[in-house]
């Protein structure tokens, strides 16, 4: 193993979060709206997705350079064809000690067992409201809130505890459901995390005016069901804890806006055709594609990996204005979150 990996502002690479495929059967308004680039029909081709090898040998470098905890992300990573095929392979790679998958659940009910089955660890869902109408108007009129549940439950009975459950928040779209989600997943043994909506990607229309600060949840939530602060379970967390008094379980705030954690911020991410990006606000990914291929040894790649990391200086989220980011950015879909 090499020396521990470090960036400028001392920041150690813990994570590496893989987005396996760009496509999604989803449109949500704040990663693919109506109008955006991939309506053009720019989404990778197939044989263009980096191959199970190519990403497991990825993901060993990543694991030789000190991180310990892997997310495939997507688009919608269930779409991608061979995908348990690929948990197994990243699940048997030493020093993985974390295998999570973030999915918008829809295909959870015929896949969930599968996953389980390949050694997956955790899976986390978006689900934006419970209400059917406000869900359809986010998602582009694609899936349905009772499918998702039934994604949920099907992670259940194939074994997934403590599932976290993703909403982005977005003010008059859908503020006025969030207290029903709160009720709903309260005592579920899930946890609900609300997210402030982000200027990620170049389309999704963001203004600071859309986004409601978690603080003003946490207020809400606490007055209705008393909340007490739980420590982090990890350095660099995105989510601020609470446990319900009550014994409910508990709720996590992402307030990547208004509280923002990039100076802990231990996240590498690679695009589906193997761009590595060392924040999800940059526009410059360094391709490691070439340095995959089975003639090249890994030292190689771990060196590329190491130069770009430890020159690293990203802040984005700190340094953002009320604008927010003007500059050009890589979309959601392909960097996966
Ligand atoms: P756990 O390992 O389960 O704690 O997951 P996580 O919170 O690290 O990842 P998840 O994919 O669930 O991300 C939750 C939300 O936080 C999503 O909206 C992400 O886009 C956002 N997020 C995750 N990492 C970062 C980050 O490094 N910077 C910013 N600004 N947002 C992030
Ligand atoms: N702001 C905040 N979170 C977002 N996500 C996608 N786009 C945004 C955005 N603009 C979330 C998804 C998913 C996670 C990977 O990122 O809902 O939960
Ligand atoms: Fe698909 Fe997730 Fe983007 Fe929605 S946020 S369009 S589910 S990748
Ligand atoms: Fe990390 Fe960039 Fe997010 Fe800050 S904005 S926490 S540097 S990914």
């Amino acid at each position: 193993m090499l020396a521990p990996l470090a960036d400028v502002q001392a920041r150690p690479l813990r994570d590496l979060r893989i987005s396996v495929i760009d496509r999604c059967n989803f449109r949500c308004s704040y990663c693919m709206p109506k109008n955006a680039t991939h309506r053009n029909g720019n989404f990778l081709s197939r044989g263009s997705l980096l191959s199970n090898r190519e990403i497991e040998r990825l993901a060993s470098a990543f694991v030789g350079l000190g991180v310990s905890k892997i997310r495939l992300t997507g688009g919608e990573p269930l779409l991608r064809p061979g995908l348990t095929h690929l948990i197994e392979r990243l699940a048997s790679v030493s020093g993985v000690q974390d295998l999570a998958l973030i999915t918008n659940g829809i295909l959870l009910p015929q896949m969930a067992q599968d996953l389980a089955n390949a050694g997956l660890g955790r899976i986390t869902l978006s689900l934006d409201s419970l209400d059917e109408k406000v869900f359809a108007a986010i998602t582009g009129y694609r899936g349905t809130v009772a499918r998702v549940l039934e994604g949920i439950e099907a992670a259940k009975q194939a074994g997934f505890r403590q599932l976290k459950i993703n909403t982005v928040v977005q003010k008059g779209v859908n503020d006025h459901t969030v207290l029903d989600m709160v009720r709903y997943f309260r005592g579920s043994g899930h946890t609900l995390r609300l997210i402030e909506f982000m200027d990620v990607g170049n389309s999704n229309q963001w203004s600071f005016d859309h986004v409601v600060p978690g603080s003003k949840w946490l207020q809400r939530i606490h007055t209705r069901w008393p909340l007490r602060p739980l420590a982090s379970q990890y350095p660099g967390e995105t989510a601020r804890r609470y446990a319900f008094v009550d014994g409910a379980g508990e709720i996590g705030l992402i307030n990547s806006i208004t509280e923002p954690f990039c100076g802990q911020c231990s996240r590498a991410r690679v695009t589906a055709e193997g761009k590595y990006y060392t924040c999800l606000f940059s526009d410059q990914g360094v391709d490691l594609r070439p340095l995959l291929a089975s003639e090249h040894d890994r030292s190689a790649l771990q060196e590329r990996i190491r130069s770009c990391w430890s020159r690293r200086a990203d802040s984005y989220s700190l340094d953002r204005d009320s604008s927010g980011h003007t500059t050009p950015k890589v979309e959601m879909y392909r960097l996966g979150g």
